[in-house]
């Protein structure tokens, strides 16, 4: 096992920032730790690193404890790696010797061919002599990751490793950390409130509100089959509404009827629909909806639709489908992108 967080919870001046947190990363494998801003991502990192005196719980590492509340390694005897918002190299020491950091254990000639190693896994072999001002915030932040990696640790720890990069940069350097933290079969518990860059990156996902997980599992899991609305508009714009379970079993909606999946008759419910599950076409005549407006959004293109009583829905369509306003289409409804939960 990479990393295992069990019961673990802690307060900042009676705020609970991490409630019972129970969380495993598996050897090799690469999680995502997903929430909005201020859920306690950070804190579970910190606590992980040894950064933040553990409070309640117990915490190991490649299967040997780290922390349970009576004793506690510092972070240097943790075997880990990590990266951390601010992923600040030392300004007066060269990019290959903010490498070498960690590598006093080594004797200089394999340290020297450790650091042109990794530094060359992310592309900077040719700059070790630089110092960290010569180069561009992607180029330091592919150096603070080749650091992390530098020790072979057993574990690294990542906090928004992308931030501050522009999105072209970013996806390429995204691509590039993913390929680099697989092939070298390290476990990675990964920080971001970004849910694409968490799909993009992660084997399984820990979706996180208010110190607490809300779900765990594969990527697909969480988008697919969301336990609860959090998880289901975490992952982006969905049409909602309320509805309610009718006498013959069924929910009524706009796009026809929805099975009740064992809600009792009179159950109020939310539907939650993904714009891309509203599927439309010209040539089906079966629930009839009007077009207000089409954009073409690049690789999509997004059709506003006239719901009943002045509501209105938002569907995905692949590539360039542009019906004109006032155009009558048909919708088929993609139940697997359609979620109900009873209503609060
Ligand atoms: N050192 C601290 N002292 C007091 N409160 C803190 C401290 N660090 C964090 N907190 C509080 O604990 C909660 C969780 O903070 P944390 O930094 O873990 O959030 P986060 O999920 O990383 O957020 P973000 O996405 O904004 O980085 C917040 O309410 C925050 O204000
Ligand atoms: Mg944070």
């Amino acid at each position: 096992m990479g990393l295992k967080l069990s019961s673990v919870s802690h307060h900042f001046d009676g705020h609970l920032a991490v409630d019972d947190f129970n969380l495993s990363v598996g050897h090799g494998e690469l999680v995502c730790l997903l929430g909005p801003s201020g859920c306690g991502k950070t804190t579970s990192l910190r606590l992980a690193a040894g950064l933040e005196d553990l409070q309640q719980g117990t915490i190991s590492i490649g299967g040997r404890m780290v922390a349970d509340g009576v004793s506690s390694l510092p972070p240097e005897s943790r075997d880990i790696g990590f990266l951390f918002q601010d992923f600040a190299l030392f300004p007066h020491l060269t990019i290959a010797d903010n490498v070498a950091f960690g590598l006093d254990k080594m004797a200089d000639a394999e340290k020297k061919a450790r650091v042109l190693e990794v530094l060359s896994q992310v592309g900077m072999e040719t700059r070790g002599d630089s110092f960290p001002h010569m180069l561009s915030g992607g180029q330091q932040q592919r150096v603070a990751l080749a650091r992390a990696l530098a020790n072979r640790p057993n574990l690294v720890l990542l906090d928004e490793p992308f931030s501050g990069l522009d999105s072209a940069l970013r996806s390429q350097v995204r691509d590039q950390t993913l390929h680099l933290l697989k092939k070298s079969g390290v476990s990675t518990l990964m920080v971001t409130h970004d849910p694409e860059e968490a799909m993009f990156m992660a084997d399984k996902i820990a979706l996180m509100r208010e110190g607490r997980i809300v779900q765990f599992g594969p990527p697909a899991d969480l988008y697919c089959r969301p336990v609860e609305e959090f998880v289901a508009t975490f992952f982006g714009e969905v049409n909602d509404f309320e509805s309610e379970v009718g006498s013959d079993g069924h929910i009524a909606t706009p796009f026809g009827g929805l099975e009740s999946a064992g809600l009792t008759i009179g159950t109020k419910v939310k539907v939650l629909i993904r714009p891309e599950a509203l599927i439309l076409s010209s040539d089906d005549s079966n629930n009839e909806v009007e077009v207000m407006a089409s954009r073409l959004l690049g690789r999509s293109s997004l059709i506003h639709l006239k719901g009943g009583e002045g509501g209105h829905f938002h569907s995905r369509m692949p590539s360039n489908f542009l019906p004109k306003e006032g155009e009558k289409l048909g919708v088929k409804l993609d139940l697997t992108q359609t979620f109900v939960f009873p209503a609060k």
